[in-house]
Parts: structure tokens; sequence; C-alpha cells
């Protein structure tokens, strides 16, 4: 393990607060231990550390794109690490007719693969935290975690907008789900750090006119009143609004049990593998390249393995942040490490290491790889054009030192997408959920027309034997004039 920061201790330890707990009895709750922020940083570039005291984590969703390798990395570092998963993500495959591109493999193999590779044990349970309260509240009861990291959502801003099922699913799920988590802390008494997974969608993606900051912004009130608020929310999907509604359960549950929060507002992951995850085929993470779950940077690059254009919607000027695998995975190893005192309002970092316009991303791939850019209509009802000025103090002045675009990793998912290529199903890349109905109008019959600029020239002069006025009749027709 390279790169190394020893820190300070807490004062008092989550294992006295569960002590309190034990002696108190399940149900009975507990005085919170107070706690000094810890002050371990990362250093060295690979930012890995040895947590000043080993933790219970328990990992809510640890079968997903980000669950996964950030079990690893958690246990890789010295915690226990105990994985909850109802394997939702896999059954949504089924339903979309879709599937990693990489070949994941089931939760037994993983799991045996990785006590062979490092010679540590990860407990998993099979539930889903939205509808099995009490399973959920014994385990806690039971285990007695310091933090429960909570990736157990529907994570697709497209999915969510499909249809009614999917709207209905997206917010019974994610809600539910959050506030059984926090309902069964309450219930449990102990001091559990809650570690949840948000997203800079929360803020919206329209320019706000200034730096994004984390969390919460000083505001005048009418009447001259100054006041501290959560920046307001502006959520884009019904995905975006349940991570909103998740924001308020985190504020009402922290000022009423005091429970101790941290919110990650994260960009949007890019990458695939992680040091961990590379250690055997088998922990291979998952890869999403379709149009519901594909994040925008690794569809483009699963299009550029196929040899076709990446699809820009739009203009391509939507601006949105941008996180490596690898680092989401480290961040939330920081913030495990730095939980907020309990009392503390609810800790809210903006998880990103930088931010691009989608053109410019699609700029870079197409000067990696050769491929066209072009652009189709956008699905979603969003901004043409933004700016996103966002900060990412917090993270930064513990030491994190993100992976940009421009660290050679970006060479490593281009082989990845090209090595997997066979098992890609290029009919899932295209746009298939539409924010409305009017939209989807205009979108279908984008794909509906054939685009008279895609026939190659040199054909249609062969059909028109040359003629230049036959050759525009051909486009004409070929554009349904
Ligand atoms: N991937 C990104 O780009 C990104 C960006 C910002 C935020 N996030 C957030 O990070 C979290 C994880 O995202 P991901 O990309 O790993 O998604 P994912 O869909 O790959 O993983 C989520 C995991 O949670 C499980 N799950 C879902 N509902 C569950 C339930 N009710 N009970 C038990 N398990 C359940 C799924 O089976 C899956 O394994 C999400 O909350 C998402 O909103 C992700």
């Amino acid at each position: 393990m390279a790169g190394f920061v020893a820190g300070g201790l807490c004062g008092t330890r989550a294992g006295t607060a569960r002590a309190v707990a034990e002696r108190n009895g399940f149900g009975i709750r507990a005085d919170r231990c107070r706690r000094r922020a810890a002050s371990v940083r990362m250093s060295g570039t690979n930012g890995m550390f040895t947590p000043s005291e080993k933790k219970k984590v328990i990992v809510l969703g640890g079968d997903g794109f980000c669950g996964w390798p950030t079990a690893l990395y958690l246990s890789e570092i010295g915690h226990d690490v105990i994985i909850v998963d109802n394997l939702s993500r896999r059954a949504i495959d089924l339903e979309l007719e879709c599937d990693s591109l990489t070949p994941i493999q089931s939760m037994g193999e993983r799991l045996k693969v990785w006590k062979q590779v490092s010679g540590k044990e990860i407990p998993f349970h099979f539930f889903d935290v939205a509808k099995s309260y009490e399973l959920l509240r014994e385990l806690i009861a039971r285990e007695k975690p310091d933090a429960v990291v909570h990736f157990a959502e529907q994570r697709a801003a497209p999915y969510s907008m499909k249809g009614p099922y999917q709207k209905k699913y997206t917010i019974d799920n994610n809600v539910n789900g959050t506030h059984n988590l926090l309902c069964a802390i309450v219930e449990s008494g102990l001091d559990v750090h809650v570690v949840h997974l948000g997203t800079m969608g929360v803020y919206g993606y329209g320019t706000s006119g200034g730096e994004i900051p984390e969390g919460y912004i000083d505001v005048t009130l009418p009447g001259g009143r100054e006041s501290n608020i959560l920046h307001p929310m502006s959520p884009g999907s019904v995905y975006h609004m349940t991570k909103c509604l998740d924001q308020l359960l985190f504020q009402f549950y922290q000022r009423n049990d005091e429970l101790r929060i941290t919110d990650l507002h994260q960009g949007i992951v890019w990458g695939t593998n992680t040091p961990w995850t590379k250690k055997d085929e088998r922990l291979i993470n998952r890869f999403d390249y379709d149009s519901d779950y594909g994040t925008v940077l690794n569809r483009f690059l699963m299009q550029a393995a196929m040899g076709y254009p990446l699809t820009v919607y739009g203009t391509g000027g939507q601006t949105r942040a941008f996180i490596h695998i690898e680092d989401t995975a480290k961040c939330i190893g920081l913030a495990i490490e730095n939980p907020p005192k309990s009392g503390d309002r609810v800790e809210i970092f903006n998880q990103i290491a930088e931010t691009h316009r989608v053109r410019d991303l699609a700029k870079i791939i197409a000067d990696l790889t050769g491929c066209e850019v072009k652009s189709v209509n956008n699905p979603r009802k969003e901004a043409a054009e933004n700016e996103l000025e966002v900060s990412n103090k917090k993270f930064r002045s513990l030491g994190y030192e993100p992976i940009s675009l421009g660290t050679g990793l970006l060479e490593e998912v281009t082989q990845v997408a090209d090595k997997y290529k066979d098992r890609c199903d290029v009919d899932k890349i295209m746009p298939s959920s539409f924010w409305n109905k009017k939209i989807e109008e205009q979108c279908t019959d984008d794909v509906k027309k054939p685009d008279a600029d895609d026939v190659d020239e040199s054909l249609l002069n062969a059909i028109a034997k040359g003629d230049p006025k036959k050759v525009e009749k051909l486009k004409e027709v070929l554009r349904g004039n």
C-alpha cells in the first residue's frame, strides 16, 4: 500500500458509543459520542491511506458500479466490510435486455475471489433496503457498524423518466430506502455515521452565475435577514428529485435525532476498473454503455470502440462534473475517516474532480480514437448550454488529488471497451427514454428520417450516373421531402 498518512484519532471512539448503546440495550437511545473531526489526509498521488482506526462498515448497494470497487477499497485499507444488495440492478439489465459490457461475476464468485486474493472475508446479505425494514434494522442492531455507506438507489436519470412504472419505482425505492436506513439507525440507538451518495444534479443544470458551494449558501432573506441555507435545489429528472428528497430527510433526522450524516454530491462517474478490481479478472467492475445507465463518457468510448459516431445531445453545450471510479472509492474512505461531530449539521461535500462540456469531451475521445462526432436531438428537457463552476475545497483540504481525464486512464478504459466490444449491443446506445411526449416525438422523428448526409456520396453519384441534379433529387428523397 503506497502513500500513507497517520492522522488525529477521534477523541471518542465509535466503539465507546457502541458500548454505551449495548449497555442501554437495543431500542434505547444511547448518548451520541462527541467527535472531533479527524484530520487524516490523503497523500501521494495514489491517495491511499491507513485509517486511524479499523471500522465496521455496511455498504448498501455493494454489488453496483460504485459500490463494488468501494467495498473492495474499504476492505483493502483494513475496514471490516459487509455488503447488502438486492441485485435489482442486475434485474433491470434483464428488463432492458442489456448487460454490463464487462462480464461481471455472481456475488458469490466475486466474494470468493476477493478472499483468495486478499485473505479478507466480506459477508453478503441479499435483501431490499426499501422493503425489508426489519432485516435492515436487525442487521444494524446485530453488527453495530461504525458507518453505513448508502449506494442502494435506482441511479439512472433516463430510466427514472422512461414511464410511469419506472418513475414510481424510483421514488418508492430511493425515498423508502433512505428513510428506512435513518429510521433503523434511530431505533437502534447506535451512533452510526451515514455516508450517502448524492449527486451534483440536485443543484440543477442551469447556469447558477457563480461557484456552487458545498451544500450550503449564505443568503439575505426579505427584510435583510442573513441566513445560511441548503443551496436551492432544481432537479432535472425523477431520479434527481429523489436525491433532493433524500437531502430533506437528512436535514430532518440530523436536527431531530442528531444523526451524523455525510452527503456526497457526486459528479458523473467514469472508468470501470480500480487497482482492487484489477487484482483478478473475476473481480471486474460493471461497465454500462446503454442510453439509460451508460454515463456519457463510457457511452462515447463504447461508440468509439464500435467505430460509430459519438452522439452528442443537441449542441453538446451541457457542462457536467466528472470523477473517476477510483476516486469515488477513495473519497468515501476519506468521508468515513472524517465524520461530522454529533450535533453538527449534515456534512456535504461536492465529490468531483473536474467539469467539462459534453462536446469538449466528445472532441477528446474523437482525437484519441479518430471517430466522428454527430449531433442528435436531446431526449432530455434541459438547458442547451450551461456553465458549471463547483467548489470541492473540502475534499481538497483533506489532500484529495483527483485523477483527471489527462492522466492516461482514458486509454485504459478505451482498451476495456475494445476488449469486450463483441458483447456490445449497439442498438442500446441510442436514447430510449424521453423526458416528455413532445421530446419523444422530436427524437423519434429524427431516428425515422434517413440522414442524407450519412449516405456515401460516391454511391449516390453511381446511382445518378454522375448527374448532380439527380444526386440532389436522391438526397431530397432520402430527407423525406
Ligand atoms: N454512477 C454515477 O455516475 C453516479 C453519479 C452520482 C451519484 N451516484 C450515486 O451513487 C450510488 C451508486 O451508483 P451506481 O452507479 O453504483 O449504481 P448501480 O445501480 O450500479 O448500483 C446500485 C446498487 O444498489 C442496489 N440496490 C438498489 N436498490 C436497492 C434496494 N432497495 N435494496 C438493496 N439494494 C439495492 C442495486 O442492485 C445495485 O447493485 C447511487 O445512489 C447513485 O445515485 C452515481
